[in-house]
């Protein structure tokens, strides 16, 4: 793996996976999880393209920015943070303009992109995302998953989510899968988890962003995507202008995990299409 460490203006450290040359691509992770979710990508357009992904702050290598002692709450890491840090990244690596391929939370950070640092997103792939804010009741499971994830770290977020990450075929199925997927999220940190839980918390509704997308933009679902289901994406889909959109059959949440042939051929026509 071409791996980097890249210190940020804050001097935080991100570590971001780096290969290939051509157009870049700018993979964002979801939550809690870390670039390692997008190995089938890598594999797949390394040869073609340039394939950037950063583990976001407070996940995977990169660690989060406030250190907090026992028993207090770090700050919210806000997706417009994220989105800043993935600016500065593309600035560091000398990268004008990338295809952004935002996965669940990593979708929430592309609409950051998108309203905060236009000219640098070429394209835009929302893979298993979605426009709107948390309900109420969303926000107060957010808050209890991160003081809960203080207290007894990353296992919180197994307990409440690996099921949910997968689709109901996949732990038969591909039980390494399922077990990769869960080492991934024990690979994040409590305060991780909870800085990101809060901020998304936190999140303002991009729905109105949706017919303002001037880019191309390609939305993908997993067939039995339970947090991010095909009505909500096809709605998100049908309001951005011109919008490609494509179901994985067979994939859950992790389509891109879990049908990668599927979710890679979509992408590289979709690739090949904006390119012409
Ligand atoms: C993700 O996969 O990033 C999360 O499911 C996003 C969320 O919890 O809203």
């Amino acid at each position: 793996m071409a791996l980097k460490q890249l210190r940020m203006k804050d001097g935080i450290e991100l570590e971001v996976y780096d290969e290939g040359s051509g157009a870049a691509l700018l993979f964002l992770h979801g939550f809690p999880l870390h670039k390692g979710m997008w190995e089938p990508q890598f594999t797949e357009f390394k040869s073609t393209r340039r394939v950037v992904a950063p583990d976001l702050r407070g996940f995977g290598g990169s660690r989060n920015s406030s250190a907090v002692g026992p028993g207090r709450m770090p700050e919210p890491v806000t997706m417009a943070q994220f989105a800043d840090d993935a600016a500065e990244l593309l600035d560091k690596l000398g990268i004008d303009k990338a295809v952004v391929i935002g996965f669940s939370m990593g979708g929430y950070i592309a609409f950051e992109l998108m309203k905060r640092h236009r000219e640098r997103v070429a394209g835009l792939v929302l893979a298993d995302t979605r426009a709107g804010a948390d309900t109420e009741e969303g926000r107060a499971g957010r808050r209890k998953m991160a003081a809960a994830a203080m207290e007894r770290g990353p296992v919180v977020a197994v307990e409440a989510m690996l099921t949910k990450l997968l689709s109901p075929k996949t732990p038969d199925e591909r039980p390494e899968l399922a077990a990769a997927v869960e080492r991934m999220m024990l690979d994040a940190s409590g305060a991780g988890i909870a800085a990101a839980a809060l901020g998304m918390a936190g999140r303002s509704d991009m729905t109105e962003l949706l017919p303002d997308i001037q880019v191309p933009a390609l939305v993908i679902v997993g067939e039995d995507d339970a947090i991010t289901p095909p009505e909500t994406a096809r709605s998100m889909a049908e309001a951005i202008p011109d919008a490609a959109y494509a179901v994985i059959a067979g994939g859950g949440h992790l389509a891109n995990m879990e049908r990668p042939a599927e979710f890679n051929r979509v992408l590289s026509d979709w690739l090949r299409e904006i390119s012409k």
